[in-house]
């Protein structure tokens, strides 16, 4: 199947886990492009399924990668598969729909796209807000890893449709 993976990075961890799925789909056969919202054209609605992630700034997700999300339901999209995915520094973590992949998830499951899998939450360790430490963290290779299997995960379900 061909598709897309749309993602917001803005320090980078977000596109490595981004790259680590499209590897995990093309091994598994699919044909798929890895593009930052920056570059992202209109959503194409001849493609067969859509992936779509974001580093999660302020609980939830941010404003442009939802609208982002949202003309992808507009675009014809409702009835193929999708999943999501996000980083964050957990902050929040305690509460529901704080990381920006269960938003996006939200969405496109409200506009009749098919869920893959639930949201990848992947982890950023060691993040500390301005004001309570402020440091950046570091996305860990484990979580690289796990996204890896997670595009393995959603190419063998693709392959089964
Ligand atoms: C302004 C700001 C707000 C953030 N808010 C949250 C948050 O609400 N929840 C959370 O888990 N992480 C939060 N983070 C941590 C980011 O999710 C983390 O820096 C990001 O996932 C790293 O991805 P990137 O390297 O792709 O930018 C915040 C970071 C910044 C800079």
């Amino acid at each position: 199947m061909k598709g897309m993976i749309v993602y917001k990075s803005w320090w980078g961890s977000c596109r490595k886990i981004a790259e680590a799925i499209g590897q995990g789909l093309s091994e598994s056969g699919h044909e798929v492009q890895v593009v930052a919202i920056e570059d992202a054209g209109p959503p194409d609605p001849s493609l067969d399924f859509i992936v779509i992630g974001a580093a999660t700034r302020w609980p939830g997700a941010w404003p442009k990668i939802k609208r982002y999300t949202k003309k992808v339901v507009k675009a014809g999209f409702a009835g193929k598969p999708f999943a999501t995915f996000s980083t964050g520094g957990t902050v929040n973590d305690e509460k529901p729909l704080t990381q920006a992949s269960e938003v996006l998830y939200e969405l496109l499951d409200a506009g009749g796209l098919v869920a893959l899998a639930p949201a990848f939450k992947a982890a950023i360790e060691g993040y500390k807000a301005p004001g309570k430490g402020e440091d950046r963290g570091i996305l860990p290779e484990s979580e690289v890893a796990r996204a890896l299997e997670f595009g393995h995960e959603l190419g063998g379900k693709l392959s089964g449709l």
